[in-house]
């Protein structure tokens, strides 16, 4: 099989068409995605980690729900990272904490070909990827309270109005989470858009599932474990000022989708 055809294999579902090297709009008949993806062109060292390395780090998402001991080789802590970008960031984290595991969702592929070469060069045994839409994946492929710590840094921030509607995080979103996250688990997430923050600070302290551990204005530090992301540091070029979330799962969830059917997404389109 060519690599084309081996790369195409781990497109995300409901891609709608693909092709390697163009751009490609990923829409479904399921909603609205949070993202466009308008690949670059994968390098050749990225198709090549594809082809070479997806089956030593990669994850098929066709399956029902996740084998978790199966995927890593033992039960540890988990830590999901959803939208990773070219990974730098995450593959730092990883190699830092080798008792803990990582797992990556992604559905840009050249920053995941970026990341499966990190892992390789790394030794990473404590790290798996997923080419997947994060909205539909995380609820059809994890279990239930599942995870220690969920991590969003820089989810795209889709600034204009009418693409409000695309943001990642939302009511909906933020209760889904707090059903796969452990009781105590952690949810971190850095923004750069200053609307953008306020919003999803407004949704969280909505959410009944979680617990603000900042005080003050509702804004955290930036948490120790996360290194500068590729797109902070071009917002820091821009002069952006980020905003830190940290929340914690409550013990007893009290209505797990509460949150979102009072707040409806109302501004989610
Ligand atoms: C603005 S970039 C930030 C990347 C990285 N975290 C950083 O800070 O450099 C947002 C990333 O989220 C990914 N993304 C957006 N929606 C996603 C989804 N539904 N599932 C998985 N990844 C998604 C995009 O492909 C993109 O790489």
């Amino acid at each position: 099989m060519g690599l084309a055809n081996i790369v195409r294999e781990h497109l995300p579902i409901g891609a709608a068409s693909a092709d390697l090297n163009m751009n490609i709009r990923v829409d479904s008949a399921q909603g609205i995605r949070s993202f466009v993806r308008r690949e670059s062109r994968m390098t050749r060292a990225q198709q090549r980690a594809f082809a070479e390395l997806w089956g030593r780090f990669g994850i098929n998402s066709g399956v029902a729900q996740l084998d978790l001991e199966q995927t890593f080789g033992r039960r540890q802590s988990l830590v999901l990272e959803i939208g990773f970008g070219d990974g730098e960031s995450l593959a730092a984290m990883a190699a830092a904490d080798p008792e803990t595991d990582y797992l990556g969702i992604e559905v840009h592929r050249p920053g995941i070909g970026h990341l499966l070469l990190q892992a390789a060069q790394l030794g990473l045994g404590n790290l798996r990827i997923l080419c997947a839409d994060a909205m539909e994946s995380v609820e059809r492929l994890l279990p239930d309270e599942c995870l220690d710590r969920i991590q969003i840094f820089f989810p795209d921030p889709w600034p204009k109005v009418r693409h409000h509607k695309r943001r990642l995080i939302r009511p909906s979103f933020i209760a889904l989470l707090a059903r796969k996250a452990k009781p105590k688990g952690q949810l971190l997430i850095a923004t750069d858009c200053e609307d953008y923050a306020r919003s999803i600070l407004e949704s969280l302290n909505a959410a009944p599932e979680w617990l603000n551990t900042a005080t003050g204005d509702g804004f955290a530090l930036p948490p120790p474990q996360r290194l500068p992301t590729k797109f902070e540091q071009r917002g820091q070029r821009l002069g952006h000022v980020v905003r830190e979330m940290a929340f914690v799962r409550r013990a007893a969830s009290a209505k797990p989708s509460s949150a979102a059917e009072r707040h409806g997404d109302k501004n989610y389109g």
